[in-house]
C-alpha cells in the first residue's frame, strides 16, 4: 500500500513556521522522501516534517546550533532526522540523497543551484525566503532577501517550475518613537554590529512608524 500524504500530528506545535508551508510540504508523499533542509539552524522545520517523512537531514554551518537541534530531536525521541555541520553554499547536496530540498529563511542563488543539481524531476524545491522588503525601515536588505521577479528567475535558471509563490506580510505600526525602538529591542545588537540600527533610529526620528516583516513562500518542482 503507498504510504498515505504526510498529515499534521495532533497538537503539533508549529515552532512559528508558517502554516501555509507546512501545508505546501504536507500535501507532497512525506512518508517516501528524504528530506534535506538547509540552514537548518537549531532544527525547527526539520524536526516538525521528520514526524510524516522517511527521514530528514538537517545542514547548518553553525556547529553550536547543531548540537542544539540534535538535543532537541533526541529529547523529541526522534530518530529518523540527523544534523550535520557543514556550508550549504559549498558543499554539493548529493551525499545526502534528498528526494526533496526546503530551507526557512536561508535562501542563495548557491543554494538552488545545488538544490537544482540534486534533484529529479518531479522532485520538490520549496522554501521560505525573506522577501526584499523585510525590515525595509532599516535601509538594508538581508543578503538572504528576493523579490518576485528574482526569485522566479533565479528558480528558471536553476531547472525549477514555481508551483506556488505569496508574500506573506505584516507591517508593525507605532504612534510614538519609542514603541519603534520596543519593537525591534531583540534585534538591536545584531543590528547595531551592522549598522542597521543607526539607520533604523533616523528613520523613526525623521517621523517613520512602522516595522515590515515580510516573506516570500515558495513551491517549486524540478522541471
Ligand atoms: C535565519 S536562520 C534560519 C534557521 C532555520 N532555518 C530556522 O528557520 O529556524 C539562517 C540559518 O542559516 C545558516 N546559514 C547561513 N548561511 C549558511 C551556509 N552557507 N551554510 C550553512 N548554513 C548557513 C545560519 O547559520 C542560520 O542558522
Amino acid at each position: 500500500m503507498a504510504p498515505s500524504r504526510g498529515k499534521a500530528p495532533p497538537g503539533e506545535v508549529a515552532d512559528g513556521l508558517s502554516p501555509a508551508f507546512l501545508e505546501l510540504l504536507r500535501a507532497e508523499r512525506l512518508a517516501e522522501l528524504m528530506v534535506l533542509d538547509v540552514g537548518t539552524g537549531g532544527g525547527r522545520l526539520a524536526l516538525a516534517l521528520a514526524p510524516q517523512c522517511r527521514g530528514v537531514v538537517g545542514v547548518d554551518r553553525d556547529a553550536r546550533l547543531i548540537d542544539e537541534a540534535r538535543k532537541k530531536a533526541a529529547a523529541a525521541g526522534v530518530t529518523n532526522a540527523r544534523f550535520v555541520v557543514g556550508d550549504v553554499e559549498v558543499e554539493e547536496y548529493a551525499p545526502f540523497k534528498p528526494d526533496m530540498v526546503v530551507a526557512y529563511l536561508c535562501i542563495s542563488d548557491a543554494i538552488a543551484e545545488r538544490a537544482g543539481r540534486v534533484l529529479k524531476p518531479g522532485q520538490v524545491f520549496a522554501f521560505v525566503a525573506f522577501h526584499s522588503d523585510q525590515w525595509k525601515e532599516t535601509g538594508r536588505a538581508s543578503r538572504f532577501a528576493y523579490g518576485e521577479v528574482g526569485v522566479k528567475r533565479l528558480l528558471k535558471r536553476t531547472g525549477f517550475t514555481v508551483e506556488h509563490l505569496a508574500v506573506e506580510r505584516a507591517v508593525q505600526q507605532f504612534e510614538t518613537v519609542e514603541q519603534g525602538l520596543a519593537a525591534a529591542v531583540a534585534l538591536q545588537e545584531k543590528w547595531k554590529a551592522d549598522g542597521r540600527w543607526f539607520r533604523y533610529v533616523k528613520f523613526l526620528e525623521e517621523g517613520g512608524r512602522t516595522l515590515t516583516q515580510a516573506h516570500l513562500v515558495v513551491k517549486a518542482r524540478k522541471t
